[in-house]
């Protein structure tokens, strides 16, 4: 039993479908989102990268194999790396069947579209920039396209939108940038790196397994660069009771591949 002052909590932390419902349908596609939808869930994750000819695509792994039929398509490109392809040539590909026959012939979305979706079905976006280093100057090219699609307008970037990253020399640039727009860290830095970080990151997103309620409660002492409390976003939690748990200790929000299951656990709690 969890004594009664450790249950003590103000607010249910917010679930994030990370990379949309990867659980139901195959992750970061537009069915993901509308699956989200589907299920009421608000925010959903993604990760965004790069092609060769320059297009901003929605897609988790650095290479293509595990996630489309690239190697069956394009059988003499391996390793099939993101930057190696075009956006003609990644639209060929399906990013469905893999998962299920059922989503045979979904595609890899543009982050244009995904954009798009996502605001049809009036979400909310947590947008990981993955792999910085692979794609020079992303930053500024993600300023142009956020601001093409209308999500760098008052009423998106005052609630609507986070960008987050491992790197925490693109969240500095991206910051440098759009200084409005608030981002998230990946990582869990310890207590007395956290004024670096907040000088540039609103939120430090860090994988659940070291959560602990002393370490939020001093992410949440540091205000971040719009002059409020750090916020903690962890990830990817997929059982209701890690959930419940990480609610205890103080998270603003949980990552997770079943969000639905997690939103259940944290209301029944
Ligand atoms: O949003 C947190 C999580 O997405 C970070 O890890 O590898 O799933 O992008 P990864
Ligand atoms: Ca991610």
């Amino acid at each position: 039993t969890v004594p009664a002052h450790a249950g003590a909590r103000t607010h249910v932390p917010v679930a994030i479908g990370h990379r949309g419902v990867p659980v139901l349908a195959p992750e970061n596609t537009l069915a993901s989102v509308d699956r989200a939808a589907d299920l009421g869930i608000r925010w959903v994750e993604n990760d965004v990268q790069r092609t060769r000819d320059g297009a901003l695509i929605v897609m988790h792994d650095t290479t293509l194999d595990r996630t489309t039929d690239a190697e069956q398509r394009f059988p003499g490109r391996a390793p099939w790396k993101v930057a190696d392809f075009t956006l003609a040539e990644i639209q060929k590909l399906d990013a469905g069947s893999w998962f299920d026959g059922r989503f045979a012939g979904e595609r890899v979305p543009t982050l244009q579209r995904y954009l798009e979706r996502v605001d049809r079905h009036r979400q909310k976006l947590l947008l990981e920039v993955k792999a910085p280093e692979l794609y020079p100057g992303i930053e500024r090219q993600l300023v142009s396209e956020l601001r093409r699609t209308g999500w760098l307008d008052a009423w998106h970037v005052g609630s609507r939108l986070v960008v987050q990253s491992f790197s925490a020399a693109s969240l500095r640039t991206f910051h440098g940038l759009r200084t409005d727009v608030k981002t998230g860290f990946l990582g869990a830095p310890k207590v007395a790196e956290l004024p670096a970080y907040a000088r540039f990151a609103d939120q430090i997103n860090p994988k659940h397994t070291g959560v602990t309620a002393s370490w939020v409660r001093s992410v949440h002492a540091v205000k971040g660069p719009h002059g409020r409390p750090l916020e903690v976003s962890t990830w990817t939690v997929d059982d209701g009771d890690r959930a419940v748990a990480l609610a205890r200790m103080g998270v603003d929000s949980i990552i997770s591949n079943a969000p639905h299951v997690v939103e259940k656990a944290l209301a029944e709690n």
